[in-house]
């Protein structure tokens, strides 16, 4: 990846903004420093387009109390937000991941609510706005990612009224009754209206918070409009462009566009030779069982690892399957490892994949083969490539890539996707056998009937999956978002 110095700031008619950067700092071993790309399908959309319009990407490094000057990675000018360890605990650990993540994930864990939490979360998100407005042109497009910056658009709204701000939420958004137990919720909805077009998972989001907004703002919604009237605006908003204060209100627009993955790029890794090479190896290294089904998660409690994992353990101990004949391979990637409810997670996890091992493995067959670490795509394409039945038990997601990306891999029209009906992806892909986790006897039944599908059955619903996955890239879910956004700022000029 090539570094130059880099252009002065005020310069760039793209600019997104996320908490974290698209490039990882990784230390050597003798102690060198470089920044990766990181693999992430959201810098591979939006490459492209950074590219062609002279782009800029905020956010932070991803380690505490360091400073690094704005520099140009392969054509992005990469701006790097700096976090004390103070803001790391407060902002990201506490309020974004201790009290938004529970409470947007139907409070599966119970959210903490600390106002200190929420001190810095406001302070950080002022941070983050201030590096927007300093980098963006005049007339420029800023796209906000996620629940971490939700203050942002109306902070930059405040300090750059010429811009267009979009904001991508790639969370859920919940339902008014769990919503509003948020003690900043008025705050938030604020600051999310500081956009001109919110985008979300599914409809459903897009509806509880147009339902959110009509509660705690009464504004008038006409999906996908929502109607900010100028005078209310401009309590925080100032709307100095003429044009705007012709009309009554500022129309923002709140509607779904479902994520997705750089799907031919995943199909072009599983037809490797290396790759597909490496999948017999990972069944033979596994004993050959008959069926081998795959579980890939950050190792986060909305993910329903545990339901899983004891469905599976059901099935042994009642002798529906044998350890010889069915594996599961569980990947469960390291996240937010300082934040109680994760380590609280990681101990029950380890603890029930260890009473199973040792109640059913044996020497030569393991009842679940478990990963605590992330690995490279090559990898994962791989142990897509090998697993019979991949398992998406999710009691809440925003959309679920992994199920994207196993559709994508499987060019053979084999192998079977079991999918949480809590996942955002299953609006889309209704042709997985789409369970309920908490059913654990449902889920069992699933997973049985996954072991003895047809071939038939198999390849016509993965081929039709694939129709979904392979014709919805995320390059088209970009290309869409920025469509409605840039015409809503043409809307916007005209008046
Ligand atoms: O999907 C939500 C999200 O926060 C993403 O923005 C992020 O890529 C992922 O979860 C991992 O989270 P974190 O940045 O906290 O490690």
């Amino acid at each position: 990846m090539t570094q130059t110095a880099e252009r002065p700031p005020g310069d760039y008619d793209f600019v997104v903004v996320s908490n974290r950067l698209p490039v990882d700092r990784v230390v050597a071993p003798d102690g060198s420093a470089s920044w990766q790309q990181s693999p992430g399908g959201l810098v591979t959309a939006l490459e492209p387009v950074m590219r062609a319009r002279d782009g800029a990407w905020i956010g932070w490094s991803g380690q505490p109390d360091l400073d690094f000057e704005p520099f140009d990675s392969d054509g992005i000018q990469v701006v790097p937000v700096r976090l004390s360890a103070r803001d790391v605990e407060n902002y990201y650990e506490g309020f974004s991941n201790d009290t938004l993540w529970p409470l947007y994930h139907d409070v599966i864990a119970p959210p903490t609510y600390h106002r200190e939490w929420w001190d810095t979360y406001v302070e950080v998100n002022q941070r983050f706005a201030e590096a927007a407005a300093a980098a963006s042109a005049p007339g420029a497009v800023v796209w906000v990612q996620d629940y971490q910056l939700q203050l942002v658009p109306k902070m930059l709204r405040l300090l750059r009224p010429d811009l267009t701000i979009g904001f991508f939420d790639h969370i859920p958004f919940p339902p008014y009754g769990i919503y509003s137990q948020l003690p900043w919720r008025t705050q938030i909805i604020e600051g999310l209206l500081g956009a001109d077009v919110i985008g979300f998972q599914r409809v459903a989001d897009a509806n509880n918070f147009s339902r959110a907004v009509r509660r705690l703002k009464g504004y008038t919604t006409k999906s996908p409009i929502i109607e900010v009237p100028l005078v209310d605006d401009s309590e925080g908003v100032r709307v100095t462009a003429p044009i705007r204060r012709a009309k009554e209100f500022r129309p923002v627009i709140a509607k779904a566009f479902p994520i997705s993955i750089d799907s031919a790029s995943w199909e072009d890794l599983a037809r490797t030779p290396s790759v597909q090479a490496r999948a017999r190896q990972i069944r033979a290294d596994l004993g050959n069982p008959k069926t081998i089904m795959l579980g890939v998660d950050r190792l986060d409690y909305t993910k329903g690892i545990g339901h899983r994992l004891k469905a599976f353990g059901e099935l042994l101990t009642d002798g529906s399957v044998a350890v010889e004949d069915v594996t599961l391979v569980q990947v469960a990637s390291p996240s937010r490892e300082r934040v109680q409810t994760y380590m609280r997670l990681r101990d029950e996890i380890e603890l029930t994949v260890g009473r199973i091992n040792g109640d059913f493995a044996t020497i030569s067959h393991t009842a679940i083969s478990y990963h605590h670490h992330g690995y490279p795509r090559e990898e994962m394409a791989a142990l897509y490539l090998a697993a019979d039945i991949m398992l998406v038990t999710a009691l809440r997601d925003g959309m679920n890539l992994v199920a994207k990306e196993y559709v994508a891999t499987r060019f053979d029209d084999d192998g079977v996707l079991l999918l949480s009906e809590f996942a955002g992806a299953a609006d889309e892909l209704s042709k997985a056998v789409l369970i309920n986790p908490h059913d654990i006897d449902g889920l069992k039944e699933a997973i049985l009937g996954a072991i003895a599908m047809p071939d038939r059955e198999r390849s016509a619903r993965m081929r039709s999956l694939r129709k979904r996955v392979l014709g919805n890239d995320v390059e088209k879910w970009s290309r869409e978002f920025l469509d409605v956004l840039n015409d809503s700022a043409a809307d916007g000029r005209r008046g």
